[in-house]
């Protein structure tokens, strides 16, 4: 096997600003080992999906006999409110739901109704959006402010080879369309591109969302999980993406959002609207990643390519006091280093890593 690095490109939009970084040593945030400031807290509320993407929960490993988590094993409502309160303290600022597919988890509206009474976060929820036409009005209702659907392409060939599982993209549109009615807006939609399987979809799915109020973004398929065969080769690279819908519809650069945000910005020239590349792969981003997960049994993540979790059920439920949960929270980022994107090599990409299904993206 070839040790090659696979050289990140490193630009100055995602070097930390040390000076706010003291500014916000002073109001007490957190601060890992590389001075990264802890602001996102990501929630996986179920192992389960009702797709079988190939990037993400293959047939191969994830069928009907694999050992998806049993009721008793999941962290309850309470527990998760408990924690994201404890994770606040510590300066979280946005809660993101996850999965698996976190809609097929009972009373999820319940949770975000707990989650929005939180003061001053911003909440958010990923999903395959086939749901929603149910859900939406009751997300909403609840406090959720905004929703991420993902959808990889625009065809039902492609689509279905893609989810495995024949749902079409006319569910996937309806829940899009079902989430704007409820004004959980501005809608974003995330399309994982993985060379010769959906590449042909980028422009079709960009001439779709144009002035639509939505806002595409294309991610390039990453390594994560141990079961989705990752190959280099198979990965767009974002700069080919966006060089080839400018090439239809002129494209400049706009400024992020906030600090650290993973999607790097772009705006029609003719104002047809935004659309958005997450280049972990090309451009990794962690020198600002401030985002934790949580996932389904309350093991606790502090990147994305984990190998382990820290055990948080086992500390919530021998009976530890806030007290506990707080130093033991702030002990983890303290110690944080990981920095798993800008180090990939051939090797770690083989590595047995925790499934993205499993920490919910
Ligand atoms: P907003 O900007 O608030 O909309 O959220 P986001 O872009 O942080 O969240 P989203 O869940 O939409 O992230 C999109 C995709 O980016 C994920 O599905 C992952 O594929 C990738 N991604 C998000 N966070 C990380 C990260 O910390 N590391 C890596 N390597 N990839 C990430
Ligand atoms: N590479 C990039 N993104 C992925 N996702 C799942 N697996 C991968 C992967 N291997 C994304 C999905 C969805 C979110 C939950 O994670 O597209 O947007
Ligand atoms: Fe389910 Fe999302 Fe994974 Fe697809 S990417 S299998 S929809 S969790
Ligand atoms: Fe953060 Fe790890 Fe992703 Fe880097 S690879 S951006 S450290 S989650």
């Amino acid at each position: 096997m070839s040790s090659d690095r696979i050289i990140p490109i490193l630009d100055a939009r995602h070097t930390p600003d040390i000076a706010s970084l003291g500014e916000e040593r002073a109001t007490g945030a957190l601060h890992d080992r590389r001075g990264r400031v802890l602001h996102d807290l990501r929630i996986s509320v179920t192992d389960r999906c009702n797709f079988r993407c190939i990037y993400c929960m293959p047939k191969s490993v994830f069928s009907k006999d694999y050992p998806f988590l049993g009721r008793n094993e999941l962290l309850s409502f309470e527990e998760i409110e408990r924690v994201a309160r404890i994770f606040v303290s510590h300066g979280v600022r946005k809660i993101r739901i996850t999965g698996g597919e976190p809609l097929l988890r009972r009373g999820v509206a319940e949770l975000i109704g707990m989650l929005a009474r939180i003061p001053e976060i911003e909440l958010t929820l990923t999903t395959n959006g086939v749901l929603l036409p149910r859900l939406a009005p009751r997300l909403k209702a609840a406090g959720l402010q905004r929703i991420t659907v993902s959808l990889d392409a625009l065809d039902d060939p492609t689509f279905k080879a893609m989810n495995d599982v024949d749902f079409p993209v006319s569910d996937v549109l309806a829940g899009i369309d079902a989430a704007a009615a409820a004004g959980l807006a501005p809608i974003k939609i995330n399309m994982v591109v993985k060379r010769g399987m959906n590449d042909h979809g980028i422009l079709p799915m960009a001439r779709h969302f144009r002035r639509s109020g939505h806002i595409l973004r294309f991610i390039e398929f990453m390594d994560v999980g141990a079961s989705n065969g990752w190959k280099m080769d198979q990965v767009v690279p974002s700069r080919e993406i966006i060089d080839l819908i400018g090439a239809e519809f002129p494209l400049e650069p706009i400024s992020p959002n906030y600090d650290g945000e993973v999607a790097e910005r772009w705006r029609y020239i003719d104002g047809g609207g935004e659309i958005g590349v997450i280049s972990s792969v090309t451009q990794a981003f962690c020198s600002t990643c401030s985002r934790i997960r949580l996932s389904t049994e309350g093991r606790l993540y502090t990147c994305l390519f984990a190998q382990e979790g820290h055990d948080l059920r086992s500390l919530l439920r021998s009976g530890a006091s806030n007290a506990q949960l707080t130093a033991f929270i702030g002990g983890l980022w303290r110690g944080r280093d990981d920095r798993y994107s800008e180090i990939r090599t051939a090797e770690t990409a083989a590595l047995k890593k925790i499934e993205m299904s499993y920490i919910g993206g």
